[in-house]
């Protein structure tokens, strides 16, 4: 197994598009690292760097501590998965899985041995003498996590992997490869733009912007401490719920906070020198009480029932926000009712920069 570092990591396509930004991070052994943003942040360009199929403008990938800059994919013990499975189609899934190994030399007796074992952790077992004409799309992608398994490599790289598959599949795939990476304890780098896939998958996440990593961090501490409003709101459906307040002065039970139809207190050390400024009051859907003697006045706009729980987008003078609210609640559509922001669970951000102030 091995570790991954990008020092000050740098590609700049046509000497003008700077696709990613001198980036520092280190993937531990055995970790499973979700690389997480927005189409054209730069995630598959890094992926390609580390992989040997980027030229790398600037800066360093070091797999295991040695500089592979200079190596070609095949010398870098790397496995990578795509969305698009790329298995040969012309192969069955045994020869898919096996092709590698063949090149490698390793005796027959021992691919058999291998293939065997790879297909049955990858649920494959009964498929191995089948065309990938003749596999579902899910089908097709174990024989791609199979086939990339059974080289061993040192770290393995996959971009998008479930992207092709429908929802369902793609849920059941996650689980999958959550166990596979627990039997097989390999570095892995995944990527995604799905933030709800980078939640249940990651160790840790890194998230990506504009070619620059805005935060790193477990799928805890992102969610419930994201480093700045384009996490909070990148993380978690619903998001993040932003609301303008004017902070007040420092009264017995903490800053006064006034907003269109808003006025409570907050006991907040983050808002100290902020009096007579305007900030971003963040909180989460299910971090906000519903309860008749509350302090907040909003009326119920639309009921999004999700079995376990209901979304309510509420109106709060001319600001929105969702609850996720137990549905024994009972609103109903245009209903007043009253809410609460839970004590200790919400942030205040900087309008302007969008960082978060209490860091
Ligand atoms: N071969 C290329 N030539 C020029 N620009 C590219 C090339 N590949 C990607 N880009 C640009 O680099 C940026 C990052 O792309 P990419 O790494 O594919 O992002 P992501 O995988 O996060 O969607 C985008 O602006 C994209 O248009
Ligand atoms: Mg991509």
């Amino acid at each position: 197994m091995a570790t991954v570092e990008l020092k000050q990591l740098k590609k700049v396509y046509n000497r003008k598009v700077e696709a990613v930004k001198g980036i520092d991070l280190t993937v531990h052994d055995g970790e499973f690292l979700v690389l997480l943003g927005p189409s054209g942040c730069g995630k598959t360009t890094t992926m390609r760097m580390i992989a040997g199929l980027e030229e790398i403008t600037e800066g360093e990938v070091l797999i295991d501590g040695v500089s592979v800059g200079h190596l070609p994919p095949r010398k870098r013990n790397v496995s990578m998965i795509f969305q698009n499975y790329a298995i040969w189609p012309h192969m069955t899934v045994f020869d898919n899985i096996a092709y590698a190994l063949k090149i490698k030399k390793m005796e027959k007796s021992e691919i058999n041995t291998r293939v065997k074992e790879v297909a049955e952790l990858s649920g494959i077992e009964s498929l191995l003498d089948r065309y990938p004409d003749q596999l579902s799309g899910g089908q097709q992608q174990r024989v791609a996590v199979a086939r990339a398994i059974a080289v061993q490599p040192l770290v393995f790289l996959m971009d998008e992997p479930l992207s092709n598959l429908d929802a369902k599949l793609r849920v059941q795939m996650r689980t999958d490869l959550k166990e596979i990476h627990r039997s097989t304890g390999a570095t892995t780098v995944f990527v995604t733009h799905d933030q709800s896939e980078a939640m249940s998958l990651a160790d840790r996440i890194v998230i990506m912007k504009d070619g620059a990593i805005i935060q790193i961090g477990t799928p805890d501490e992102v969610y419930h401490n994201s480093a700045n409003r384009f996490v909070a709101d990148f993380i978690g459906t619903p998001p993040t719920n932003f609301l303008s307040v004017l902070v007040g002065d420092k009264e017995e039970e903490g800053y006064r906070l006034k907003g269109d139809h808003l006025d409570f207190t907050a006991n907040h050390p983050s808002l100290a020198g902020f009096e007579g400024k305007t900030v971003l009051l963040g909180v989460r859907p299910e971090n906000i009480d519903v309860l008749p003697e509350a302090p907040i006045e909003a009326i119920c706009r639309l009921i999004e029932p999700q079995g376990s729980h209901n979304i309510i987008l509420a109106q709060i003078g001319e600001q929105r926000m969702k609850l996720s609210v137990s549905p024994d609640i009972g609103l109903k559509i245009d209903q007043t009712f009253r809410l609460r922001l839970k004590s200790g669970h919400y942030h205040f951000f900087d309008p302007e920069t969008g960082e978060r102030l209490d860091k």
